[in-house]
């Protein structure tokens, strides 16, 4: 019978004999589910022969950067966080094409990420977080079907360092993956995040991204997700998050008429992501939060709730 202590220990000798006992291994850390349990079996494995790598591209959520990376040191792992949000912003200047600005995100991060790990000596393998239902999308991605958006990786790495692939996760189903974080002891709070996009909010702001833009909708996406924790309302939704729209709206402020950004709420209830119904969150709770984000976050002057499925619309905007 499959258990989560039994595929641990089995992966975990799995992991030891294929790796040679010298090898240096290398994992790009998100902060999301697969990637940190992946590390953690890795390190039950080899130990601090494990160097992960967790990009700041700017575009992560609230205080996500700085509170991930210490969560990881709580757990022991050999992480090496990397600040890269200037080089990100200024590979986004100007873009507001969705497809551009993946590509400038995947390619910056694929630039960021190579340099650092060229900093390890002795580093003979790259690990991933790849988990089962990722190869049967990257299946359909390279044969007949068509890519409806490009998922950035990590390009040619493998080739120009000569590192061989490992991926721990690549037989589980993501409930999986959960029972075998649980079991190694990774946090809640990571272990039943919501799904984030590698772009994150980079394909939530609609148009071009500024720091400016980052700033307001990481404080809105902030009072939104708190919001839901608060409420118990976290747990019953798939994904969740704020959209920064690329208009303004005229509003009023005591005497004054107001012209500022526009967001839109997107909640949705899902089993995969690969079609979702939007959430029906209670009215009082959609009140609450569009006063919050009015009252709290200067430059944001009207709040709207999405409430499209997908198909056809999809769970992001761009
Ligand atoms: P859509 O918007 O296509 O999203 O309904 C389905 C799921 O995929 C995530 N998503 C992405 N994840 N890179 C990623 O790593 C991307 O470019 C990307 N686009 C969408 C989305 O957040 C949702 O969970």
């Amino acid at each position: 019978d499959w258990t989560p202590e039994h595929f641990v220990d089995s992966m975990v000798a799995t992991l030891q004999s294929t790796i040679g006992e010298q090898d240096q291994v290398i994992l790009g850390l998100s902060g999301g589910v697969d990637s940190s349990v992946a590390a953690l079996l890795l390190h039950r494995a080899i130990g601090s022969r494990l160097h992960g790598i967790f990009v700041n591209n700017g575009l992560l959520r609230k205080d996500e950067y700085e509170d991930v990376l210490h969560s990881y040191k709580d757990l022991g792992l050999n992480v090496r966080g990397v600040d890269a949000s200037a080089e990100f912003y200024a590979a986004l200047e100007g873009l507001t094409d969705p497809e551009q600005k993946r590509k400038a995100i995947g390619r910056t991060f694929i630039e960021v990420f190579d340099q650092e790990a060229q900093k390890v000596q002795g580093a003979r393998w790259l690990a991933q977080g790849t988990i089962y239902p990722d190869v049967i999308e990257s299946v359909s991605v390279n044969g007949p079907a068509v890519t409806i958006k490009s998922h950035h990786n990590v390009g040619g790495l493998p080739e120009k360092m000569n590192l061989k692939i490992v991926e721990p996760l690549r037989a589980l189903f993501k409930d999986e993956v959960r029972e075998v974080g649980a079991a190694l002891g990774l946090p809640g709070h990571i272990l039943h995040r919501h799904p984030f996009p590698g772009p994150g909010l980079g394909i939530r702001i609609l148009g071009d991204i500024t720091p400016h833009k980052v700033d307001l909708l990481q404080r809105a996406d902030a009072i939104f997700i708190n919001g839901l924790k608060e409420h118990n309302l976290y747990d019953h939704v798939w994904q969740a998050g704020v959209m920064l729209l690329p208009i303004q709206s005229v509003g009023v402020m005591g005497d004054e008429r107001t012209y500022e950004q526009v967001v839109a709420l997107r909640a949705v209830t899902s089993v995969d992501g690969m079609t979702a119904d939007w959430a029906h969150l209670p009215y009082e709770f959609l009140a609450e939060v569009s006063n919050r984000i009015i009252n709290q976050v200067r430059g944001i002057n009207r709040v709207v709730y999405d409430i499209s499925s997908k198909p056809p619309a999809t769970i992001e905007w761009e």
